[in-house]
């Protein structure tokens, strides 16, 4: 099948790229860069041998989108990657989180009806659990649009626009993917997680500390109902996760679905840590710091459903992540900016 990959050269979406044409896939790309790089789609076809075509544009743009689809007919399906996803940010900014997450969606519901595409899988996350009534997370547990951060909103508000439009075009099949924590890289050390900034989430910033580009790894809290005291989360390699993707596509059918991606293996900051360590063979400088608001003390899911419906599961470890994150930092120790 072909299918369009909206921010496809974000860090989750250039994996994708990489797993669907490894399964015999065709991919094409439209991507504004606004959090990325056309560098990852190079070395997506550097990894692969295969031409990926890239359209830089804000998906936003009815227009240019369905003339790129129009250009590479027939397209099969699309994944909804494009978004926005600092979760600290979109407090500050919540219209332009509205705005460019449902309008990216939005569009692209629009784009596959013009142009005649019935599947659309989703990036949605962990984040609509909000603070879990029950561990672990399954896709029954409950969510809602009460939930702390407009960011999380807006994936709950995308999984019932698919909800809506799967029932009312029979046609259509739509699949919600929840990820869980996404890590690691690919094992090549050629495309990985080049956030901008100082990263948000745990392991960018131990392999940034680890690379010695930061001083230490601030655990947000040692006082959490888990047992080292430490928050713990379902790591998923962003491997596994790409490989959920193809899984998904291959499996699709009318209706609209859900699925958790994640490992069900909770593991804490400082197991994590413990992880890099092994993998850098260094002991990496830390301080425990409060807890970070809005941060739950564990969250990891029940993946059953995923297994079951898709014949997914997650294969690989922390350590392998730990393993493949520093091998891609330490090549890369400036990202993408690098090259
Ligand atoms: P990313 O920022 O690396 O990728 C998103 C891509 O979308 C980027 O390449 C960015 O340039 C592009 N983009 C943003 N707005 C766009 C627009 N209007 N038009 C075109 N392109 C646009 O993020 P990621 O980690 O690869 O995440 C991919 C998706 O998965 C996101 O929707 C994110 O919310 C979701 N998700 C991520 C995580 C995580 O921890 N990484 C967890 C759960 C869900
Ligand atoms: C993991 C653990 C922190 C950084 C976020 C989003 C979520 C999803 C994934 C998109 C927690 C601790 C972290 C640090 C630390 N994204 N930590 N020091 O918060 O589970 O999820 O990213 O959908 O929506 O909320 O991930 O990596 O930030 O934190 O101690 O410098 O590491 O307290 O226990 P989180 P994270």
């Amino acid at each position: 099948m072909r299918v369009l990959l909206a921010g496809g050269a974000g860090y989750i979406g250039a994996h994708t790229a990489v797993a669907l044409i490894e399964a015999g896939h065709d991919v094409l790309v439209v991507d504004d860069l606004s959090n990325s790089s056309a560098q990852a789609i190079a070395r997506v076809e550097q990894i692969t041998g295969a031409d990926v075509p890239l359209l830089i544009a804000d998906v936003r743009d009815e227009e240019a989108v369905a003339a790129f689809v129009r250009t590479h007919a027939p397209v099969d399906a699309v994944i909804n990657f494009a978004g926005l996803k600092a979760v600290g940010e979109s407090v500050a900014e919540p219209v332009r989180y509205y705005d460019v997450n449902l309008g990216a969606a939005i569009v692209l519901l629009k784009v596959m009806k013009t142009e005649g595409i019935r599947t659309i899988v989703f990036s949605s996350s962990a984040t609509v659990y909000g603070d879990p009534e029950h561990l672990p997370l399954s896709e029954e547990s409950r969510t809602g649009i009460d939930l702390a951060n407009p960011y999380g909103k807006t994936k709950r508000i995308i999984e019932e626009i698919l909800r809506d439009a799967a029932t009312a075009d029979a046609q259509l099949q739509a699949v919600s993917l929840r990820y869980f924590n996404p890590v690691g890289a690919h094992e090549s050390g050629l495309i990985g997680e080049d956030p901008t900034g100082t990263p948000n989430n745990l392991m960018p910033y131990v392999a940034r500390v680890a690379v010695g580009s930061l001083d230490r790894v601030g655990i947000f809290g040692d006082d959490y109902d888990t047992p080292d005291g430490t928050g713990q989360r379902d790591y998923i390699h962003v491997v596994d996760l790409a490989a959920g993707h193809v899984a998904a596509l291959e499996h699709a059918g009318p209706g609209y679905d859900v699925f958790n991606l994640g490992t069900g293996v909770p593991v804490s900051v400082l197991e994590l840590i413990a992880a890099f360590e092994r993998a850098a063979g260094r002991e990496l400088p830390r301080q425990i710091l409060p807890r970070r608001a809005g941060d739950v003390a564990a969250s990891y899911c029940d993946p059953s459903k995923a297994q079951r419906d898709l014949g997914w599961t997650a294969a690989r470890t922390i350590d392998d992540a730990a393993r493949d994150s520093w091998n891609w930092q330490s090549r890369n120790p400036n990202g993408y900016a690098g090259d």
